[in-house]
């Protein structure tokens, strides 16, 4: 995606072709700016702090940070630091684990001497796989879109509600959710879209919103409160959104307040999608409700707010009273009866496992065996 008319990834090494450079997302949307990482640490420090963010560049990221620690002992020990170190930065995003263990499969058979050399060449490619998966999400998603289009006698707009950030910033580009919406509108179909602000670290209104702006694209930021009444009253045609982990039987586990979203499109007919990579799929799980771990962050992040003031300076206020409690879980679990169907890189299919099963039949194999 382009900003201020350069091409620019989340994630990408310097011209030493070892440091890996990714951009600060808590510091968007006031201010664009660019940070090195050199060692494991930082690119733990990274993940956990959330300077990215979102499920596919959480493991693009994590990739990288296993080629940063392999720098002078590529040893195993330090490959199993290494990979522990990195999972433990964020529990719920399911791509975590699944880059790690990739990573781990394609580096331990190999000789110390060839590992380091041989995860970046790997982590250049979960990259670019995930670029290439990201962009057919947008094709098959856009489908769904155009579709809406015609029925409505291509008149109009057609309306998107989404939440939190599963844009080109929540991946290494193009992003889940969002990329049918670039795709729609490069296309020339009239979208418009909903940005649920996503309290508390509002990826919606900083990220989401900074991203449409960039790319032209009409939207409107929204209180996470409005989605039920806009369905009510016809305002969106569409809800996409994305995920964090998906089990087999197709339970979507993303941003707290998905399910809530979920429910009101159930209840207005509202068609309501899941866009997601194969590598957000867990297939070990069947009970998103039961199994999937939620991460609870920070309590500060929900007493207190950053933004811009008046004279353009960053400033974090507290909403909440001395001495009350806050709670902050990070995700929800929509059930899949509640999901419309599931957008992947190989098309659209069910919230199911028959359905997920179809689309990856690979999986279907493994999982008998
Ligand atoms: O806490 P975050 O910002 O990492 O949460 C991100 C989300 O919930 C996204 O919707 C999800 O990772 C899908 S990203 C393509």
């Amino acid at each position: 995606m382009n900003v201020d008319g350069k091409a620019y990834r989340t994630i990408w090494l310097a011209p030493d072709n070892k440091t890996v450079e990714i951009i600060d997302q808590t510091k968007l949307p006031h201010l664009f700016t660019t940070v090195q990482l050199t060692s494991l640490e930082d690119a733990a420090h990274a993940i956990s702090a959330m300077l990215v963010r979102g499920a596919p560049l959480i493991g693009a990221t994590a990739a990288y940070g296993m080629c940063l620690a392999l720098e002078g002992d590529a040893s195993d020990s330090r490959l199993a630091q290494a990979y522990e170190t990195l999972l433990a930065t964020r529990p719920t995003a399911v791509n975590l684990r699944w880059a790690l263990d990739d990573m781990r499969s394609k580096l331990l058979p190999l000789a110390p001497e060839e590992r380091q050399a041989a995860a970046y060449r790997r982590a250049a490619e979960v990259c670019d796989e995930d670029v290439e998966i990201c962009s057919s999400i947008g094709d098959h998603g856009k489908n769904l879109i155009s579709a809406l289009w015609e029925k409505n006698e291509r008149k109009g707009v057609i309306n998107v509600l989404t939440h939190c950030n599963a844009g080109w910033l929540a991946t290494v580009d193009w992003g889940t959710a969002i990329a049918p919406i670039y795709k729609a509108h490069d296309e020339g179909i009239p979208v418009h879209v909903w940005v649920d602000e996503t309290r508390p670290r509002n990826q919606g209104a900083s990220l989401t919103a900074w991203e449409l702006n960039r790319h032209g694209v009409p939207h409107t930021v929204i209180v996470d409160n409005v989605g039920g009444h806009l369905m009510q009253h016809g305002l969106v045609d569409i809800c996409i959104v994305g995920t964090d982990r998906t089990t087999a039987a197709g339970d979507v586990c993303n941003k707290i307040g998905t399910y809530l979203k979920a429910l009101a499109a159930d209840a207005n007919g509202v068609p309501f999608y899941v866009a997601l990579p194969s590598p957000t799929i867990d297939w070990t799980l069947e009970d998103g409700l039961r199994d999937i771990p939620i991460e609870q962050r920070d309590a500060t992040e929900v007493s207190h707010m950053t933004g811009r003031n008046s004279e353009g300076e960053l400033v974090t206020i507290q909403l909440t009273p001395d001495g009350s409690p806050a709670a902050n879980y990070a995700f929800d679990v929509t059930p899949a009866r509640y999901v419309t169907g599931l957008i992947t890189e190989r098309g659209v299919s069910p919230a199911s496992r028959e359905g997920l099963e179809t689309l990856f039949p690979q999986q279907q194999a493994m999982t008998a065996s």
